[in-house]
């Protein structure tokens, strides 16, 4: 893996994807992994060599390490490693990239403390021997410590290794746009975007601190040793441009195309933008199998702007794609066979059109009724995601469940919970039948003594996941499901009373396992966020695949097809699209009430992102962007059209 001899310049053999050779528009080392978990194990064995290799000849190893989402599954590498094979973290100094400024060393959110929980406080280095910026330094002494950090850097020789994740604004460490390429140690401001992608784990963008203090690129630059990470496709367009665009201060993590010795280390999700993936075709010789083909002429009818029937050989030369041309025999031949392919996706029916000939359909005819197993990651997804399928399911007669497989009870404001809880109280008040459990006054007094750091009590989550409850059930009704095919399965990853969630376990397994076995379905529909790394629904969606393996070999498997929706925050490409489901302007008007059941996630939610559109509106410009697109690949105009990809396990 690494060269034994520290002085030369490491290069480590990643056996990564790469499914094409030419990276001629790449300006760094870039590996991609099929998915994080792998890459990250890649990144500790790198770490661990190093440190077992400054061990032997008695030196110690300099880490610059970072926070956040991207390293959190290297961090677990190296503590298993160090529990499992001995991996000793006292010939080790640390240096973290930043620190929040106003935060103390006990806050929740602090980078000390995320350190603390991630790595420190589960291997033996030395307390002595970590070092990060502080947050509480007094503004007379700031200027003074950043020099003191850079100092002691310097004094340990520089950083033999440093670990980086990327920011959406392309910062480095926390070296926001505008930052110089010489920059030290500083207090920095940082932008709105970095803000409101840590606002969840703030619980609301107003806590979220203004400043931090950072490492400077030029301190980043000197490391001997730079890895990058990547993951999920919210940094798809920021690691194109870090990679394959201008060195700029703009965006700072460009800045490292000048290192010698970095690898930028990408997941599938994150690799969708470069070249290579995105548009293999301008890049090099391909091999061109059914996938590549579709991706290929969605593409090309797009940016020629031209319906598919209307593709010329001219065309496909001009863009790299003869050699599809000489495969296929003509743009004529490809443009017909394309063109069916994506009206066959197109059906009104997606629980299968009974009594109709179904070889070119999505869905089978028979069984005529179906059980319908609708997976939703919070009690909102069902009606976000697929609101419209969700109402002709229901329409055409099949047996509908919806199964919400966590509570969702982070996400509703202090505000609302106690609105409820006082409600309750006063109702209980004046119907007289006070138990006398004291329920609501404590969970009132909980909420007005409660303090922005502390671990959501039992009380408040139940009060909130109710009031999750009873917006799902009422939305669920006016989509003509049944009550009794409602379920809620609590699954106790989620309920940990804080943003960060629990590992998947046995128990979130089994609880999904059993209502698939429970109810047999003949089609599952589920949250298919491949790409969200640490996310809820990514979460859940682990928990049903390992369900679907588990139950493979029963009959009643067999015989189920697995369709995939997507989030509140994307679509399918169309290409992906296996499925499209037309929605009605007036299914679409019912959607938008349906969703509107769902009052505690309306107007300004405490995870809101950077997207400050409401749920319903996300949900519209999307339905109505994909019908938009097949309209103007040729195919029939519809108000909005919902998308589904099969899962084939
Ligand atoms: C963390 C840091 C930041 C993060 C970046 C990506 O110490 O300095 O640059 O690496 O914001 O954050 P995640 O990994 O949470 O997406």
């Amino acid at each position: 893996m690494m060269a034994s001899d520290l002085s030369k310049t490491v290069d480590i053999s990643y056996q990564p994807v790469g499914r094409f050779e030419d990276k001629r528009y790449e300006k760094m080392h870039t590996e991609i992994f099929p998915n994080s978990s792998i890459a990250s194990i890649a990144v500790a064995e790198e770490i661990a060599a190093l440190i077992r290799n400054k061990a032997e000849r008695g030196e110690m190893a300099i880490l610059g390490l970072a926070t956040g989402s991207s390293p959190i599954k290297v961090y677990a590498e190296l503590i298993r490693m160090h529990n499992e094979e001995g991996l000793s973290f006292r010939n080790v100094v640390s240096f973290n990239l930043d620190e929040y400024y106003g935060l103390k060393k006990e806050h929740r959110q602090s980078y000390w403390y995320f350190m603390q929980e991630n790595l420190f406080g589960h291997v033996d280095i030395l307390p002595e021997n970590i070092n990060l910026p502080s947050g509480m330094v007094d503004p007379e002494q700031l200027n003074q410590f950043c020099i003191d950090y850079e100092l002691k850097i310097k004094s340990y020789g520089g950083l033999d290794f440093q670990l980086l994740g990327i920011g959406r604004t392309g910062h480095i460490g926390f070296n926001e746009p505008g930052s110089h390429r010489k920059s030290t140690t500083r207090l920095i401001t940082l932008d709105h975007l970095t803000r409101s992608d840590a606002a969840g784990d703030f619980a609301g963008l107003d806590n979220v601190p203004r400043k931090a203090i950072t490492m400077g690129v030029g301190t980043i630059m000197k490391a001997n040793r730079i890895i990058m990470l990547s993951w999920g496709d919210k940094k798809a367009e920021v690691t194109r441009d870090m990679i394959e665009g201008e060195i700029t201060g703009e965006l700072p993590a460009s800045f490292l195309q000048d290192h010698h010795n970095v690898t930028v280390l990408v997941d599938e999700a994150a690799s969708a933008e470069i070249k290579r993936i995105k548009t293999p075709w301008l890049v090099g010789p391909v091999h061109w199998d059914e996938d590549l083909i579709r991706k290929a002429v969605v593409w090309l009818a797009e940016k020629e702007s031209k319906p598919v029937l209307k593709l010329t050989d001219r065309d496909y030369n001009d863009n790299g794609m003869s050699s599809l041309i000489a495969l296929e025999g003509s743009a004529y031949d490809l443009n017909i066979r394309m063109f069916n392919y994506l009206s066959d996706t197109i059906t009104g029916w997606p629980g299968g059109k009974p009594n109709a000939d179904d070889s070119r359909r999505p869905e089978r005819a028979e069984p005529s009724k179906k059980r319908v197993l609708v997976f939703s990651p919070h009690p909102d997804d069902d009606v976000i995601s697929m609101g419209g399928t969700l109402q002709r399911l229901a329409k055409q007669g099949h047996e509908v469940h919806v199964v919400y497989q966590t509570s969702g009870n982070i996400a509703v404001a202090d505000h609302d919970a106690l609105r409820f809880a006082e409600f309750a109280l006063q109702f209980k008040a004046i119907s007289d039948e006070d138990a006398g459990s004291k329920f609501y006054e404590k969970a009132i007094e909980m909420i007005k003594n409660k303090s922005e750091n502390e671990v959501e009590p039992v009380e408040l989550r139940k009060i909130k996941g109710l009031i999750r409850r009873g917006e799902a059930i009422a939305a669920t009704r006016y989509c003509g499901i049944k009550d009794e095919f409602v379920h809620y399965l609590d699954m106790p990853f989620y309920d940990t009373g804080k943003a960060k969630k629990s590992p998947l376990s046995d128990a979130d397994i089994k609880l999904v396992a059993d209502i698939m076995e429970d109810i047999k379905p003949h089609q599952i529909f589920a949250a298919g966020d491949l790409a969200d790394p640490h996310g809820t629904h990514k979460v859940c969606l682990d928990a049903i695949f390992a369900s679907l393996a588990k139950l493979k070999n029963k009959a009643f498997m067999k015989e189920c097809y697995v369709w995939l929706y997507r989030g509140a925050w994307q679509e399918w490409d169309v290409n992906d699209i296996e499925m499209a489901v037309p929605i009605s302007p007036e299914e679409l008007s019912r959607k938008r009430k349906a969703i509107f059941f769902h009052q505690s996630q309306k107007d300004g939610v405490m995870f809101q992102g950077s997207d400050h559109r409401e749920f319903w509106q996300r949900s519209e410009d999307r339905n109505r962007g994909t019908a938009d697109l097949y309209d103007k690949l040729g195919l029939p105009e519809y108000e909005a059209i919902e998308a589904f990809k099969r899962y084939k396990f």
